[in-house]
């Protein structure tokens, strides 16, 4: 039977150590971009796909992302007295955007371990994860769209990739891969934060996934990885090695890593530049910046 993403799970219960002390006493996830917080962008993305419920795996000081997608009956009520129509059906509308359960993991064990707190909510369906902190801008059809198109073709897991070049590829997790159309791949094998020299190919794993639910058999069987943690990309690469098809897909659009300090500024600028009400002012004001560093 051909099966339907329906499940969304988003981990957002990292410690966020590259933004403190911004992340201190918020999740990483909450930072805004431009006026909106970071895993607004893609529970957006993610229902745009038709995703029907979402889990969000939390950690310490979960309230302020329940409180965004609640329902805000003071904030509503104000805007409502001052005839602030507009900002009210804004608002509004977050609270209404999907079916979204919470839960928590307890300690920051690795996104391996973030990702396996949400086993009963899957139950034994396949379903998407996605890394709000990794800011896809995909104008033509969105990351998570990508994915389940080749998801719904090969019916195996699938995950998101991007081209990265020189040492910076250290950072990821990367894939040693055979081509099989053009910007899909199927995976050989994967490894986490390779040293340069030793990165099978400049394909990096970025924050968007398909799992089907054996992915928790194979979790479970993961060891500490790199940075002592249980890291997905290894949960992953066992079930490779067992001969599992798993498929890659090189992303079209462009990704910013917005737990980073400096892709955060890059990925506020281009937002910036895109919003309807703000583009204009801000490309003026970016040249006149322009015209005094120079
Ligand atoms: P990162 O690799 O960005 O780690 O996590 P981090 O701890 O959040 O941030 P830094 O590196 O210390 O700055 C990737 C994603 O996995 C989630 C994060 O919330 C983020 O969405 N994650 C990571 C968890 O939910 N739990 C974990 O234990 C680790």
């Amino acid at each position: 039977m051909r099966q339907k993403i329906r499940k969304a799970v988003f981990p957002a219960a990292g410690l966020g150590t590259r933004f403190l002390p911004a992340t201190k006493a918020s999740p990483k996830e909450m930072l805004p971009l431009v006026d909106k917080p970071l895993i607004q962008y893609s529970v957006e993305e993610a229902v745009g796909c038709g995703i029907e419920s979402i889990l969000i795996i939390t950690g310490r000081d979960k309230t302020a992302i329940e409180d965004h997608f609640d329902i805000s009956f003071e904030l509503e009520q104000v805007l409502l007295e001052r005839g602030k129509r507009e900002m009210f059906e804004l608002v509004r509308s977050v609270s209404e955007l999907a079916k979204i359960s919470y839960t928590r993991q307890k300690q920051a064990l690795g996104l391996g371990h973030a990702i396996y707190q949400a086993r009963d909510f899957v139950n034994n369906e396949p379903f998407a994860v996605l890394l709000a902190d990794d800011v896809v801008d995909a104008p033509e059809k969105s990351a998570l769209q990508q994915l389940i198109d080749v998801f719904e073709k090969y019916q195996s897991p699938v995950v998101a990739t991007m081209r990265v070049e020189g040492e910076a590829i250290s950072k990821f997790g990367v894939i040693d891969a055979e081509q099989i159309e053009p910007r899909v791949y199927r995976i050989k094998d994967m490894v986490e934060k390779p040293k340069y020299s030793e990165a099978p190919s400049d394909l990096a794993i970025v924050g968007r996934y398909i799992f089907t639910p054996d992915i928790f058999q194979f979790i479970e069987r993961t060891e500490k990885g790199a940075g002592g943690e249980i890291q997905i990309t290894d949960a992953m690469r066992l079930m490779v090695k067992e001969g599992k098809p798993f498929y890659a897909v090189e992303l079209q659009g462009t990704r910013h890593d917005a737990g980073d300090k400096l892709g955060f500024l890059i990925a506020t600028v281009e937002y910036a530049l895109k919003h309807e009400e703000l583009a204009n002012d801000f490309k003026n004001y970016l040249k006149s910046l322009y015209e005094r560093i120079r």
